[in-house]
């Protein structure tokens, strides 16, 4: 079981990158699941229905979101009925939508699990017991499952990793926007990256107009932050191979795409 996953999403910019590299990574890696975090995709601020359906219709299975789940009001239209939408598993239990989505794939299935950390962001559920919970449940399902663990800090990230260390396919990071060069498969058999990285623009802070955030930092007051339209793009993401019987992973190699890391077909 191979599964490719692209780092958060950022607006246009990004969008394009996925419809342009998902036919050619798919030719290169020939993954089973392809799994897109589209928690900035709607102009760096949650996403809607449309961009949802694009993300399947370039050749994702499943989306994943985060901290910007509910930035576009549009959501709550059409959560319900978004069958390989994920938003983070630890939100209120009230809250609409689910946090874990089974695929199928011939005749298996592979469980997609995203959760959100506490550190630096909202105080939610507990992701760690979350994590436990479901888990749990998927593994009476599937020897495969995919974690996207969404947040801020490295040392909680990290911890999600040994946490889940052998029982789960793989854990990675999202959020933070940049992408971590410590990949790596954990002593128990669990694919591991701190964080894959953003898709989107590649001169940007985080995949906002620079000059914007700038402003901000030198001034402290309040900015409109802007996915820059034109310009320099890149695209981060993970290839990951698992063992058919077992679900533990073999190989975890991370995609790097920008003018300088061109993409090389082999
Ligand atoms: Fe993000
Ligand atoms: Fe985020």
């Amino acid at each position: 079981m191979n599964i490719l996953f692209i780092g958060d999403v950022v607006g246009s910019p990004g969008r394009n990158m996925v419809s342009e590299y998902i036919p050619k990574l798919k030719e290169k890696y020939r993954p089973h699941v392809t799994i897109v975090n589209g928690e900035n995709a709607a102009a760096g601020k949650g996403i809607t229905e449309k961009i949802y359906r694009g993300f399947l219709e370039a050749g994702a299975q499943a989306v994943t979101l985060g901290n910007h789940t509910w930035d576009n009001k549009e959501i709550f239209d059409f959560i319900d009925e978004a069958k390989y939408m994920i938003r983070p598993a630890n939100f209120p239990e009230n809250n609409p939508g689910k946090g874990i989505v089974y695929l199928r794939v011939n005749s298996s299935e592979v469980a997609v699990i995203n959760l959100q950390g506490r550190t630096f962001l909202p105080a939610i559920d507990c992701p760690f017991l979350t994590a436990e919970k479901l888990v749990r449940e998927a593994k009476e399902r599937t020897p495969f499952v995919f974690v996207d663990f969404h947040g801020e800090a490295t040392s909680e990230k990290q911890a999600m990793g040994w946490f889940l260390d052998g029982k789960v396919s793989a854990v990675v990071g999202t959020h933070t926007h940049v992408q971590t060069a410590d990949e790596r498969i954990l002593p128990g058999g669990t694919a591991y990256i701190t964080d894959v990285g953003m898709t989107g623009p590649y001169d940007g802070i985080l995949g906002v107009e620079k000059d914007v955030v700038l402003k901000r930092f030198l001034t402290g007051l309040p900015v409109r932050f802007e996915v820059p339209k034109k310009g320099r793009v890149q695209l981060s993401a993970v290839f990951i191979e698992l063992d058919d019987k077992s679900g533990l992973a073999k190989r975890i190699e991370r995609i790097l795409i920008n003018d300088d890391h061109p993409f090389h077909k082999d």
